[in-house]
């Protein structure tokens, strides 16, 4: 359908035009005066120069063409030259009833659908998921869910961290715990045993002991590095150990991720990138992308206008070993070889900012992608505590995602009982929805790139621009729809009618703009963007609410009407959410 804003300014421009301008004037942008109309149009003031006439002439000239117009209701031209606009309340409702008709609620697929991979994961093997994780999961997580939206084909991948020096610290860990274990025996030749050595519980303890041990011991991380680069190259028992870390840990991220409702499509990890690398490493070699410096093979990534150093970036160090560049390079190789992909968005933390435009432009460089293929970088900021430190737990040590989750949850609980409307039984449940709001609301209602406070109190609080008020606006609208239902009312009836009062109008007029913020949020990677609208809506909706007796009415013509406005905004409201990764629960 037709977009919202095109139609205006389609109605003004035929305006511009009957007056004998050009139609480019007519275009109609919301009204940053609220309080004297709903949009305005500038394009008289932009006209004055080419046809050096006063603006307000101009904008008189088309203000005389508008009378009788079926689309605004209201037009005048004012000093010095803006068209001061109000629509035609029949025509929002019309509007309204055609979007509440559209399965996508008057947001279109795109005619250009691109296939785009999200990185968003990169927790690491075998350490616990931790709150460094969170804004990726959740921001990816938000973006592949609106490109989807949109009608492009997104493909999330986790991306796991598998190959590096962790697993060279568990290795040698285990061995000085354990030598006796068959992995360790130099003679041993398998098979080796199915299950693991370990449980997740030991290997959360497993891997910061010996993380803490080798930055005391150097001996100790000198053994680790070896681990790790024996690990790399084969070796059995090694390889063993490492596939049980893998199997264990990931059975644990799983489980944290689904609780986010975070899901991936792929499950790769750095090491399946480890095959390509022989292959591009000789390919950057022989078209002289790459050379040696000081041992090492680096490709030069500076180019002319950069302001700043951008160091090379570096492909095997002087050992020969690869590095994060090198897997993050045959990683690219990997996705163009096996997905093909328009686009592949990297959801990092933005201090790896420098890092990616390292790895971007070595790889256009080296034609790794092509031409057209967009690499692009959605770095955030760090999630700080109230103190303005990165958030860790009272004790000091790193926050595990799961007991974060416990915390909210637990705090949502006492809350959600407190609000004596609902049975014991659903408040666990209830509060797992709910928390789930307020972590990600908390999260993705901040601009991604900038840092932000994770302040559980105001996250969790069901007044304010949080979660948990998205939410309850929710379930205040499915009670209402659930008791007109079970009064005898029928949903499929009712037509919309023109606005009653001015909080209806406003609340239809919010509602059109549902279109422009998932469109704007996906197009600017910026998820905040859907936030500040549901916040709107939502306020649009219960000063309405407020105002309103709905189930009281006597009209039954007017009555049914609000009850298709609360329906659409609660199929707005509930799409949005959804949109952001979470959802809403039936009562609260
Ligand atoms: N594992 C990395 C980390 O914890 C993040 C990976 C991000 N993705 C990537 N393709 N490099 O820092």
């Amino acid at each position: 359908m037709k977009k919202w804003i095109e139609r205006l300014t389609e109605e003004m421009s035929d305006a511009f035009e009957k007056a004998g301008y050009d139609r480019s004037y007519g275009k109609v942008a919301l009204s940053n005066r609220p309080d004297l109309c709903e949009y305005q149009c500038n394009g008289a003031m932009a006209g004055a120069k080419a046809y050096h006439k006063a603006p307000i002439q101009i904008a008189g000239d088309v203000v005389g063409q508008m009378q009788g117009s079926s689309i605004f209701s209201e037009v005048e031209a004012v000093n010095p030259g803006f068209i001061n606009l109000k629509v035609s309340p029949e025509f929002l409702a019309d509007y309204l009833k055609e979007m509440a008709a559209d399965e996508q609620l008057s947001v279109e697929k795109t005619d250009h659908p691109k296939t785009i991979l999200i990185d968003y994961g990169g927790p690491n093997v075998a350490k616990p998921l931790h709150v460094g994780h969170l804004r990726s999961a959740i921001i990816g997580e938000s973006m592949k869910r609106l490109g989807r939206y949109l009608g492009h084909k997104v493909i999330g991948d986790v991306h796991l961290g598998d190959w590096g020096l962790q697993m060279g610290l568990i290795i040698t860990e285990l061995k000085r715990r354990s030598p006796e274990l068959v992995y360790f025996q130099e003679d041993y030749e398998g098979p080796y045993p199915e299950e693991a050595p370990f449980t997740i519980g030991e290997l959360e303890e497993i891997y910061p002991a010996a993380s803490a041990r080798s930055k005391e011991d150097e001996a100790y991380k000198e053994e680790a590095m070896e681990a790790t680069h024996a690990l790399q190259q084969g070796k059995p028992g090694y390889h063993a150990l490492w596939n049980h870390i893998l199997q264990v840990s990931m059975a644990d991220l799983k489980k944290n991720y689904e609780r986010l409702q975070v899901t991936f499509d792929l499950w790769k990890k750095e090491s399946d990138a480890q095959p390509y690398i022989p292959e591009m490493v000789e390919y950057l070699k022989e078209k002289g992308y790459a050379h040696l410096d000081q041992g090492a093979l680096v490709v030069d990534v500076q180019e002319e206008g950069d302001t700043k150093e951008i160091p090379p970036c570096m492909i095997l160090k002087s050992d020969g070993a690869s590095l994060y560049n090198t897997t993050d390079l045959a990683t690219i190789v990997e996705r163009m070889k096996l997905f093909d992909p328009d686009e592949i968005l990297y959801v990092v933390d933005k201090r790896q900012e420098l890092y990616f435009t390292q790895v971007f432009r070595c790889a256009r460089k080296a034609h790794l992608v092509k031409e057209d293929t967009q690499l692009s970088f959605l770095g955030f900021g760090t999630m700080n505590g109230k103190d303005g430190k990165p958030f860790k737990t009272r004790q000091g040590g790193v926050m595990r995602l799961e007991e974060l989750m416990n915390d909210i949850c637990q705090e949502m609980y006492q809350k959600i009982v407190e609000n004596r409307s609902v049975k014991d039984e659903n408040a666990q449940e209830t509060a797992q929805i709910v928390g789930l709001s307020a972590i990600k609301y908390g999260d993705l209602s901040n601009q991604a790139t900038k840092d932000y406070i994770f302040d559980v109190d105001r996250f969790t609080s069901f007044e304010g621009d949080t979660g948990p008020y998205l939410l309850y606006t929710i379930v205040r609208i499915k009670s209402i729809l659930n008791r007109y239902v079970e009064e005898g009312g029928d949903m499929q009836q009712g037509s919309l009618q023109v606005p009653s009062c001015e909080s209806e109008k406003a609340l239809m007029l919010e509602l059109v703009n549902f279109a422009p913020a998932v469109e704007g949020a996906f197009a600017d990677k910026a998820p905040h963007k859907v936030c500040s609208y549901l916040y709107g809506l939502a306020n649009a909706f219960n000063r309405f609410y407020h105002e309103t007796k709905i189930l009281g009415e006597e009209d039954p013509k007017q009555k049914g009407s609000w009850i298709q406005l609360l329906s659409l905004t609660r199929r707005v409201l509930e799409t949005s959410i959804d949109l952001l990764g979470f959802s809403a629960p039936e009562r609260m």
